[in-house]
C-alpha cells in the first residue's frame, strides 16, 4: 500500500546550506536537492563548492554556489539577497558551517583562537539566521536547522572553545538543533592526520559509540531532510541527536 503523498517532497522549496562544499553540508545539499529543493551551496572553499554543485547537477538537481564567510555580516546580507533574487524565494536554512579550532587546553589558548571559533560557529549562525528570516517570512514560513554537536551536550577533554560554541548554538535554537556524533568528514580526517593516529583514531572514536562505528555524512543529512520536510511540520525547537548512541551511554 502506498501513502497518498511523499512527506519528504521538497519540490518548489529553496534551501541555503552553509559549509556545503564538503562533509556533512555537501551531503545535506545533495540529499535536499534529490528531494526536489533548489539548493544554495555556501562556503569559503570555492573549488570544492563548485564541485558540490556539479555533482548535484549531474544527479539531476538544481544548485548554485556562493563564496561566503558566515562571520561577515556584509557578505551574509548580500548573499542571502542574491539567493532570494536568483531562486525567487528562501524556505530552508541549514546553519552547518563550523570549525573545531585549536585543540589545546584553555590556559594555552590565544584569545584570537577562541574568538575565531566563536565568530564562525556562533556569530555565523546568528548572522545567517538574522538575514535569512525576512526571506523565510516572505515565503510564508520555513525551517532553520542549526548543526550543533554532541560536544554541545556533553563535556570532553579536547577543544574547549568548540564545546562552548556548540552549546551556544544549541541554546540559540528557537529552531531545531541537530547534534551529530563522530562523523567521518574532512574535519575529522584533519584531526586524525594532525594527531598522527590516522585510522587508529577512527577505530577508537568508532568504538566509543554503542553502534561501534563512526557515522557518515548521509546519516546526518537524512535527519536534516526530516526536520525541513513536511514530515516534521509539527516539530520546532527540538533537538535531534544522531550519534550512534554516544550520549546515551
Ligand atoms: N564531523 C563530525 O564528527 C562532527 C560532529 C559533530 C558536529 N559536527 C558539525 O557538523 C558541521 C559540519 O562539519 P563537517 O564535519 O562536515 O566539517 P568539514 O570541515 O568537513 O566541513 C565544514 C565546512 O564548513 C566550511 N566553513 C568553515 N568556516 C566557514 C566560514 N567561516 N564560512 C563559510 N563556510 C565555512 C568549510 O570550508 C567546510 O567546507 C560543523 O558545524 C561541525 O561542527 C561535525
Amino acid at each position: 500500500m502506498e501513502y497518498p503523498f511523499n512527506l519528504f517532497d521538497l519540490r518548489g522549496k529553496v534551501a541555503a546550506i552553509t559549509g556545503a562544499a564538503r562533509g556533512i553540508g555537501a551531503e545535506t545539499a545533495r540529499v535536499l536537492a534529490a528531494a526536489g529543493a533548489k539548493v544554495a551551496v555556501l562556503d569559503l572553499l570555492e573549488a570544492d563548492g563548485q564541485a558540490a554543485v556539479q555533482r548535484i547537477e549531474a544527479e539531476g538537481g538544481q544548485a548554485a554556489f556562493w563564496k561566503l564567510d558566515v562571520s561577515s555580516e556584509p557578505e551574509v546580507g548580500k548573499v542571502f539577497g542574491e539567493i532570494a533574487a536568483r531562486f525567487g524565494r528562501l524556505d530552508v536554512l541549514v546553519n552547518n558551517a563550523g570549525i573545531d579550532g585549536v585543540n589545546a587546553p584553555t590556559h594555552e589558548l590565544a584569545l584570537a583562537q577562541w574568538q575565531r571559533v566563536m565568530d564562525v560557529n556562533v556569530t555565523g549562525t546568528f548572522l545567517c539566521t538574522k538575514h535569512a528570516i525576512p526571506h523565510l517570512e516572505r515565503a510564508g514560513g520555513g525551517s532553520i536547522v542549526n548543526v550543533s554537536s554532541m560536544y554541545g551536550i556533553v563535556g570532553g577533554p579536547d577543544v574547549p572553545p568548540y564545546h562552548a560554541s556548540k552549546a551556544a548554538v544549541r541554546m540559540m535554537a528557537k529552531t531545531d538543533a541537530m547534534h551529530p556524533g563522530y562523523i567521518r568528514t574532512p574535519m575529522l580526517e584533519e584531526v586524525a592526520h594532525a594527531s598522527g593516529q590516522g585510522e587508529g583514531l577512527f577505530a577508537y572514536l568508532g568504538s566509543q559509540a554503542p553502534m561501534g562505528r563512526l557515522g557518515e555524512p548521509r546519516d546526518i543529512a537524512a535527519g536534516i531532510l526530516y526536520l525541513v520536510s513536511d514530515a516534521a511540520r509539527y516539530v520546532t525547537g527540538a533537538e535531534l541527536v544522531i550519534d550512534g548512541g554516544y550520549t546515551a551511554r
